[in-house]
């Protein structure tokens, strides 16, 4: 069977990008057909400036998310990375194998560095090193496949030539992953800057559509989403990105293509009124489910015990082999 990893960074609320890019498919697809682990990547969350209570208390809440969205511990195994010390282990030796060059090269970290500095703050140097991390994530558990939205596809591909690399120098001890992107969806854009990335640590929240949101919210969000200049209804990402990100958050909704939901529209106005009607529906029941779950902490927090309990079997033999094959002494 398959091995699928696949994770989730605390960092804030999330979002209707993380359900529809990354988390939907995880339950109603990557865990029935593969040995898959998800994981709420908490380290990653501290790349940045950051509130402790905050993460802590967005880890579970992510956590409860997973399982309201159709996690389950009997078919898969949900952890928290900073609960099994082999991603941390593993993160250095990477960065022993990686170049200063390459992690520079990262869209993420030109991104956030140029965002961290323009706000007058200084950049972490886990902000620049952070795909080391990400990699041994994936390479830890000997994962085959990575299911992510379209924004980590590059640091999948980091995390493949990392694998290679040290295959190479010190012998065979990773499998080389590789990562699955959705057909739709893959790329939620803002709704109020459908040019970028609809993202869980942007500032202002009337763009994104948070999972939690009540129904009325979600649908003033969408209702007065930004659209394109032109008043037809065609699917062209560059040229019309409002309308284009509108038709494919209805198109993941529905199981549809964007481009053929667009022959069915002659107003932004019906379009947005179906778009906000899909996802409100869409996010009824998660939100419904998280709200029982959510009652009951112990339940989650066992969930999580036993899912590092797993992790931590299944990272730790191929970490320890990374450790020997690199020159590092076994403790007697
Ligand atoms: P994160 O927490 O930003 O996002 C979690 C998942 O949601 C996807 N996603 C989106 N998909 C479509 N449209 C969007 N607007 C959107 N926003 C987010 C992301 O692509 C991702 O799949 N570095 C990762 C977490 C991570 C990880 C890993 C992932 C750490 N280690 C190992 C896979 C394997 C991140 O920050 O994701």
């Amino acid at each position: 069977m398959a091995r699928i990893f696949s994770g989730v960074k605390p960092s804030g609320h999330l979002t209707l990008g993380n359900y529809l890019g990354a988390m939907r498919r995880w339950a109603e697809v990557d865990q029935h057909r593969a040995e898959a682990l998800f994981c709420i990547v908490d380290l990653h969350a501290l790349t940045v400036a950051h509130d402790p209570a905050r993460v802590r208390r967005l880890t579970r809440q992510a956590a409860t998310l997973l399982l309201a969205a159709g996690l389950d511990p009997e078919r898969c195994t949900l952890f928290v990375q900073s609960h099994v010390d082999e991603h941390a282990r593993l993160s250095y030796l990477l960065e022993c194998v990686a170049t200063d060059g390459e992690m520079r090269r990262m869209i993420q970290y030109r991104e956030k560095s140029a965002r961290e500095q323009a706000k007058g703050g200084s950049v972490r140097l886990s902000l620049l090193t952070y795909p080391a991390l990400m990699a041994a994530d994936i390479l830890a558990y000997g994962t085959e496949e990575v299911p992510v939205g379209d924004d980590q596809a590059q640091h999948v591909e980091l995390s493949r030539d990392l694998a290679v690399r040290f295959n190479q120098r010190y012998g065979r001890t990773f499998v080389v992953p590789r990562a699955t992107v959705p057909g739709v969806a893959a790329r939620v854009m803002d709704l109020q800057d459908p040019t970028s990335k609809m993202g869980k640590s942007h500032e202002s929240g009337t763009g994104i559509v948070y999972l939690l949101d009540e129904p009325e919210v979600v649908r003033r969000k969408i209702l007065r989403s930004v659209t394109d200049s032109g008043r037809e209804i065609v699917y062209d990402r560059a040229g019309k990105p409002g309308v284009s990100n509108l038709l494919e958050i209805l198109a993941a909704c529905e199981g549809g293509d964007p481009e053929e939901l667009s022959g069915a529209y002659e107003s932004y106005g019906a379009l947005k009124k179906d778009a906000a009607d899909a996802v409100v529906e869409l996010l009824r029941p998660l939100r419904e489910r998280h709200r029982e779950l959510a009652a009951d902490t112990e339940y989650v927090d066992e969930v999580l015990r036993s899912g590092a309990e797993r992790a931590r079997a299944v990272a730790r033999p191929r970490v320890d082999a990374a450790h020997r094959a690199i020159g590092l002494l076994p403790p007697g």
